[in-house]
């Protein structure tokens, strides 16, 4: 540990700070032990004007080339009661704590809200970033209050829950990528709560588990893992970020006229009653993608959504394919997709498919 709560370390490899384990490198890495270390080390001259990725477990970025600047990872993991109600508590977790773990301490403590988004890979510090969700549970509901170091004053700031304006993958942290270094997210967790067993695939994974009637919100959580475990491909063996896409909001007149002429589209309820969820890997399933390669760049054999390095794919390699997969269900379905990683060293584009070998 170094007195001055950081350390820094030049040209860098990443490759093991990102689960889609490509090769690039970062011009200045700054692993950030203490976080009132931040105003020191943001205030000097050279930083002040250059690039700055935050990165925690690299678990939803596409480095698609070399990265100029700071790259600032914080390493602190406490976390800490800090205030004890009748049926609620108040949790601070640093942001290097790693989520899942994050999970299973609050379900140790007696604490219930999050067994929904157990395995979900990344950092707490992440979790606020895109609202992370799964199973029908989004995290944003849970959160008290983000407390981050502000680029631009150099000091700390609180944000409520209210000032995050969280919403389907997004937030305020989502639209200004540089602004703020998130350092501890709260959160306000119930002693008790209905189990939501509603998603597709849970119930069925429960009985399999041999758990009828009420499972308890530890079980609910081993089964959500469970499931995520089989559907999606583990990046300890195959890189990959989760879901490349966002599942695309239409208005409802459009989700109706494509349901029209594509009966087992699943379709959900979007952000207002005027729109609709379309789900992307059906899309892109039905665009004939699934299993595709190219390379080492490839989609997931078990889940559309899911593109993956089968070894020494670049992320420009990554990139490429996913602008030609883009363009290939625009073409097809006249519907736009949406990248959710956040994208650095390049830029994401639809290719259309007569484009495509060009
Ligand atoms: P990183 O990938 O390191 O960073 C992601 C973004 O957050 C970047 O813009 C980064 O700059 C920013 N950031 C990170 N930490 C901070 C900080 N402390 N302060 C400010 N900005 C910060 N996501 C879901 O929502 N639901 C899922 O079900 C889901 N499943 C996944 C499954 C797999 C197999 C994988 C690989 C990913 C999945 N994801 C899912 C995406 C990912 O797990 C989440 O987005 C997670 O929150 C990213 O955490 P991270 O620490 O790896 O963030
Ligand atoms: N589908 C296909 N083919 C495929 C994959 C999916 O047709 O190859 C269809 C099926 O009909 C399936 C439906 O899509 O029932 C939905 O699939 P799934 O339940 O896997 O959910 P998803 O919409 O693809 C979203 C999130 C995931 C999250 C799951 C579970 C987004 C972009 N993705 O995926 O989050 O874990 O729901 O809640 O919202 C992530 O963000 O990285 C991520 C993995």
């Amino acid at each position: 540990m170094s007195e001055a709560g950081y350390r820094i370390s030049e040209n860098v490899s990443l490759a093991g700070r990102n689960t889609f384990r490509v090769d690039a490198k970062a011009e200045m890495l700054a692993d950030v032990h203490d976080p009132f270390a931040l105003p020191a080390l943001m205030s000097e001259p050279w930083l002040q004007f250059a690039p700055l990725l935050v990165l925690g477990e690299g678990s939803n970025v596409l480095l698609a080339g070399d990265v100029p600047g700071l790259t600032l990872s914080l390493t602190r993991a406490r976390i800490a009661i800090i205030e004890d109600a009748a049926d609620s508590a108040l949790v601070a977790a640093d942001a290097g704590v790693n989520w899942n773990d994050f999970v299973h301490w609050t379900l140790g403590h007696g604490l219930c809200g999050l067994e929904n988004l157990a395995l979900i890979p990344g950092t707490v510090g992440a979790s606020p970033i895109q609202n992370i969700g799964a199973y029908g549970t989004e995290v944003g509901e849970f959160i008290d209050s983000v407390q981050a170091f502000d680029r631009e004053t150099l000091r700390l700031r609180e944000f409520e829950r209210e000032d995050c304006r969280f919403a389907y993958r997004d937030s305020v942290f989502k639209r200004a990528p540089e602004q703020n270094v998130i350092t501890e997210v709260r959160f306000r967790l119930p002693k008790a709560r209905a189990v939501q067993t509603g998603y597709a695939g849970v119930a069925e994974e429960l009985a399999a588990m041999g758990i009828d009637g009420a499972p308890t919100h530890r079980q609910l959580a081993e089964a959500i893992s469970r499931l995520r475990s089989r559907k999606l491909p583990n990046p300890a063996v195959l890189g990959n970020a989760g879901s490349f896409f966002k599942n695309p909001i239409v208005d409802a007149a459009v989700a109706d006229a494509l349901k029209a002429k594509h009966s087992a589209l699943p379709v959900f309820p979007g952000d207002s009653p005027a729109t609709r969820k379309l789900s992307a890997g059906w899309l892109i399933d039905a665009a004939g993608w699934k299993g595709f390669r190219d390379g080492d760049a490839g989609v997931a054999p078990q889940h559309a959504l899911v593109l993956v390095n089968h070894g020494h794919a670049t992320g420009a390699d990554l990139l490429r394919l996913a602008g030609r997969i883009a363009g290939s269900v625009q073409a097809r379905f006249g519907v736009a997709l949406e990248p959710e990683p956040r994208i650095l060293g390049g830029r994401f584009q639809p290719i259309a498919p007569d484009q495509a070998l060009a």
